[in-house]
């Protein structure tokens, strides 16, 4: 008999496009291997009802289905809560979730701006018993953590730049009816930085990456759309952010750009890392989600990029055979396990290395999107703030 596995009580609030992923990955638990804890999803929370069905028909352990989140945080049968709502309500849910004493595994970009962050932070430092992590799921996919391994050991000599980013192309089509994410009020000022920038930035910040200064060429491409009504309607969100950023670590100086672009063409939710060094360079693109491109140089030597296609190797082992591809999905259900390992064992005592987006990177990154505002309509170069020091926010059980 395998020895039985905790189960975590999970309750998702939010139950739109990634409220059924999460859930769906929390169903196909059973690809995981070796995992002594398991998510079993016991609640769920929308104002809009008709969602519950899909839910229902789905998870015969659901207990609780409520249009009021507050019944999730008084619910003796929810331990961890995954809480996917629109920008403008991170700050309220996530402050409510963690003062609940819920671990909290909560979308991007962690509040609609700055001020609501640091909210969310101020919660999080008060209840560090309290598992807080931002979800980010393309540093699972197993190139990714291939290139967080290079980084880890030193491959690429002085780097030479660093360019990260993730390409969407739907809003090329000005017929595309409007949604929140076009709508500032609801999505926040930063527009498509807000939207895309923790999947660029996860892995830079991880990496110590934190820009001083940032150059930010911001665009909005189609001004207004059709509603659900067919009126026009004003879209007043930045479509496409290309970010200039002057990264120094000490040891390290290089130019990196961060490209968020809802108006790619033909890109549909292209997530890319390049970094090139004088000793070894890496390209990956989910375009191409098998291939890592890499160089290694040596001086006088011939200049070679050479190709790999990389089968199912995983953070956390798997039953998928290792020539198989990886996609999305897998990648949400690895980020998930993270999170879990994390609320069942610690950050310092998870089965593997790589953890979940922390609350500080998120700090990080709305440091980094308050300076691209600025610049971009100033046009012209700001100072990145720093890391505030009175934030401890290690964080675990
Ligand atoms: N990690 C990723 O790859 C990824 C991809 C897309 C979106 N997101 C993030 O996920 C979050 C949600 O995005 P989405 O695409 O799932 O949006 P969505 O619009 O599909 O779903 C949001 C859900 O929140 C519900 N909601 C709104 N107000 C609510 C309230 N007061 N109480 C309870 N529920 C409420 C809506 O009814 C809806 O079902 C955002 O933060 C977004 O940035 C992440």
């Amino acid at each position: 008999m395998p020895a039985p596995r905790r189960k975590i009580k999970a309750g998702i609030i939010g139950l739109g496009l990634m409220g059924r992923e999460l859930a769906s990955a929390t169903a196909r638990w059973c690809h995981l291997l070796n995992l002594d804890f398991e998510p079993v999803i016991t609640a769920i929370g929308d104002t809009n009802p008709a969602l519950f069905d899909w839910f229902e028909q789905n998870f015969s352990t659901i207990r609780l289905k409520t249009t009021d989140y507050h019944d999730l945080l008084s619910s003796p049968d929810v331990e961890a809560i995954y809480c996917a709502v629109p920008h403008n309500l991170h700050a309220q849910f996530y402050v409510d979730i963690i003062q609940s004493g819920k671990h909290l595994l909560g979308e991007k970009p962690f509040g609609i701006d700055l001020e609501a962050n640091r909210q969310i932070l101020d919660a999080v430092a008060a209840n560090p018993h309290v598992v807080v992590a931002c979800s980010s799921e393309f540093p699972f996919f197993p190139a990714a953590q291939r290139i967080v391994g290079y980084i880890h050991q030193k491959r690429f000599g002085r780097i030479i730049e660093v360019g990260s980013g993730l390409l969407h192309s739907s809003d090329l089509d000005p017929n595309k009816k409007i949604n929140w994410k076009r709508m500032v009020e609801i999505n926040g000022e930063y527009g498509c930085m807000g939207d895309l920038g923790m999947h660029a930035l996860h892995i830079p910040l991880r990496m110590g990456w934190l820009p001083e200064n940032v150059r930010a060429l911001l665009r909005k491409i189609v001004t207004e759309r059709p509603n659900a009504q067919g009126e026009m309607a004003p879209c007043r969100t930045w479509d496409n952010a290309t970010l200039a950023c002057d990264v120094n670590t000490g040891d390290q100086h290089f130019p990196m750009t961060i490209q968020t672009y809802r108006i790619a063409p033909g890109e549909t939710n292209t997530w890319y890392l390049r970094i090139l060094g004088t000793e070894f360079s890496v390209e990956y693109t989910t375009k191409y989600p098998k291939t890592l491109r890499t160089m290694d140089y040596e001086p006088g030597r011939e200049q070679a990029w050479q190709a790999v296609d990389l089968g199912y190797e995983t953070a956390y082992p798997t039953i998928t055979g290792g020539i198989f591809e990886f996609g999305f999905s897998d990648s949400l259900l690895q980020m998930w396990a993270a999170f879990m390992d994390q609320v069942a064992n610690g950050r310092d005592g998870m089965t593997q290395p790589f953890y979940c987006a922390t609350p500080e990177e998120t700090h990080q990154q709305h440091l980094l999107l308050t300076a691209a505002l600025e610049s971009g309509r100033a046009s012209r170069v700001v100072r990145v703030a720093g890391i505030e020091s009175r934030l401890d926010l290690s964080g675990g059980i």
